[in-house]
């Protein structure tokens, strides 16, 4: 029924995603190359920008300051202690060539991530460090080979725990077995068989980065409104929108481990969801590294982002309307 649903062949790249995550995180890429770095910028759009997304959280609790630039501005403060690590899977984003630009400019140290298009010709031309990674079927659907390129690349520059990226593969093989499309008691399945409405995701803030990829891949592949919020911010604003009724339904990413009192808050959402019979979802992480917990999230929130996709009869390959803004930029 997948292969029916899903023309374009999305699931099968995703089938294989243990595979390429191994195949990526290969010394065949060699290493960047630094001279001290005091900061580190991750650049990117969508599919490419929830790699940054990730790295970000990998990074966060290191000594190193990082940001995380989605749109065309590199910060003011970047220099040449700064190092600028740009991604775009196709390599023909605006917004992220501007910011390779303005690296440049500003002599700050670089890594550039692409398939092809104008990104290697713009590294090629002015002799920039790049990294050429294999695109499989679609930019998001690339996140493994990029993000596991990328991690073998970067280990000499920032901290890279071996373990969690070993950890991280190995337990996506085994989630594969698990949320397979034949298997009855699948949880990807399960989870996309019960969203009817706009899923509202309330993660805590180490999860970031699975809970903005699920809300892009739900955008992208099952092309319905998502909201994802914080839940310790979304107590002060975003939780008041369920007096107002509706069609949203909760979805809570919730840690293995408690991140910044997030156990006790869940608490008190579930609570407060059963007193007005809102129902809602939980997911969980698994316990482990950062990475193997938001891998083993995002490979399980994809998969039901292509089986909502397929049960609301809308091809998740195609992106009409990302192409659309694309040709007009
Ligand atoms: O998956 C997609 O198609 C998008 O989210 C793209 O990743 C996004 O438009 C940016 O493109 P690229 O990753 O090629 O820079």
């Amino acid at each position: 029924w997948l292969d029916k649903g899903d023309p374009g062949g999305m699931h099968r790249t995703y089938d294989r995603w243990p595979e390429i995550a191994e195949e990526s995180y290969s010394e065949e890429y060699g290493q960047a190359e630094s001279g001290g770095v005091s900061d580190v910028v991750f650049a990117g759009m969508g599919g490419s920008g929830a790699i940054g997304d990730v790295l970000y959280s990998m990074l966060s609790k290191t000594g190193i300051h990082v940001s995380v630039v989605k749109g065309y501005v590199l910060p003011r403060t970047a220099g040449p202690g700064t190092l600028v690590v740009s991604t775009s899977i196709s390599g023909n984003t605006r917004e992220t060539l501007t910011v390779i630009e303005a690296a440049r400019e500003a002599g700050c140290q670089t890594a550039c991530f692409c398939s092809g298009g104008e990104m290697l010709e713009y590294c090629t031309r002015h002799k920039m460090p790049h990294w050429v990674v294999p695109m499989h079927h679609s930019p998001r659907t690339s996140f493994p080979s990029f993000l596991y390129a990328m991690l073998s690349v970067l280990g000499g520059v920032i901290p890279v725990d071996e373990k969690d990226v070993r950890d991280s593969i190995s337990d996506m093989r085994e989630l594969r077995s698990r949320i397979s499309p034949e298997r009855e008691d699948n949880p990807a399945l399960e989870l996309a068989r019960w969203i009817k409405g706009m899923p509202v995701i309330y993660y805590p803030w180490g999860l970031q980065a699975a809970a903005v990829r699920f809300k892009n891949s739900l955008q992208e592949n099952a092309k319905c409104h998502v909201i994802a919020e914080d839940v310790i911010e979304a107590c002060h604003n975003g939780i008041v929108s369920w007096e107002g009724g509706g069609n949203a339904q909760p979805i809570l990413i919730e840690g293995a481990d408690d991140y910044y009192k997030t156990k006790e808050r869940w608490a008190i959402l579930r609570g407060f969801f059963e007193s007005r019979g809102i129902g809602y979802r939980e997911v969980r992480s698994v316990k482990g590294g950062v990475l193997s917990k938001i891998i083993n999230l995002v490979y399980l929130l994809d998969y039901a982002s292509i089986y909502l996709a397929v049960l609301r009869g809308v091809e998740p390959s195609p992106v009409p309307a990302i192409d659309y803004i694309k040709r007009h930029l």
